[in-house]
């Protein structure tokens, strides 16, 4: 197997989500140490520990990779390489013991993302992709839903923990899905709502306010499972900020852009 620039394999990638997922697993639903970071968004010890084991594997490995990372922020390299991780993607969830949130981990080279990992340590369930070979479920390929109607579909949406002009904004796009589809879920994680449209559990997704590690890795898998991965405007650029992304199969891909555009 080639990797670009001598980069990393996608089991290097596993690797380091599954060893950071282990961490998640290990102090869940346990009495966390919680500092609050604005009103409600909760950052805890967990969350801290799972970055710092990523980011020590990288920087060991890859040190002249930069790096754009939840807590950390950016961390500039001099390389081409750039990874994008989300040490634990449903930080609300996780912190009320919900169980539904997830490590993201994906690294870019020559402004294109090659591989993207998502695991959910609860259900030791491995989403990975690689650019061009595919995406695969604990190491089973995965495709993205043939529904192209809305009635018969069943979509996911997310909104900002804080209050913002987006939630109303987007509580319009959720009532006009709500009316034509078999319903919209909220679960509370971008990464694993793009893990599970990539491989067919829902069949499409969309977000207006969210942050590049939130759905690099995401992103990707949609694409490798044969689904389309955009804007909420259609335009390709979905990781630019501020990132929206609408993300399901071609045909109702199509269908929900046109439904986002209505006045
Ligand atoms: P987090 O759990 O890592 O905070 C919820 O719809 C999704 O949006 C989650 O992936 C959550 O990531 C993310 N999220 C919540 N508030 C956000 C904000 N203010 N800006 C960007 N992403 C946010
Ligand atoms: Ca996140």
């Amino acid at each position: 197997m080639s990797h670009p620039q001598d980069g990393p394999a996608l089991a290097e990638l596993e690797d380091m989500a599954r060893r950071a997922g282990a961490v998640l697993r290990e102090r869940y639903g346990l009495r966390h140490t919680i500092t609050h970071k604005g009103s409600v968004d909760l950052v805890t010890e967990a969350d801290r520990r799972s970055e710092e084991l990523i980011l020590g594997a990288i920087r060991e490995r890859y040190p002249s990779h930069s790096i754009l990372s939840e807590e950390r922020g950016d961390l500039p390299g001099e390389g081409d390489g750039c990874w994008f991780v989300d040490p634990l993607d449903g930080t609300l969830n996780y912190a009320h013991a919900l169980p539904f949130f997830a490590v993201s981990i994906a690294y870019a080279s020559g402004s294109r993302v090659r591989l993207g990992v998502i695991y959910d340590p609860l259900r030791d369930e491995c989403f990975a992709a690689e650019r061009g070979r595919g995406a695969w479920l604990n190491g089973q390929p995965i495709h993205v839903s043939a529904v192209s109607e809305l009635r018969e579909s069943l979509l996911v949406t997310g909104f900002p923990n804080e209050p913002s002009e987006i939630v109303a904004q987007n509580l319009r796009y959720y009532e006009r899905f709500q009316r034509q589809t078999q319903g919209v879920r909220r679960l509370g994680s971008a990464a694993l709502d793009l893990a599970y449209v990539a491989c067919g559990r829902l069949d499409g997704f969309w977000e207006i306010r969210l942050n590049a590690w939130d759905v690099a890795a995401g992103g990707l898998l949609v694409e490798e499972a044969g689904g389309r991965a955009t804007r909420l405007s259609g335009e390709p650029d979905y990781l630019r900020p501020p990132c929206s992304i609408l993300a399901a199969g071609p045909a109702l891909h199509a269908v929900m852009l046109s439904i986002l555009r209505e006045e």
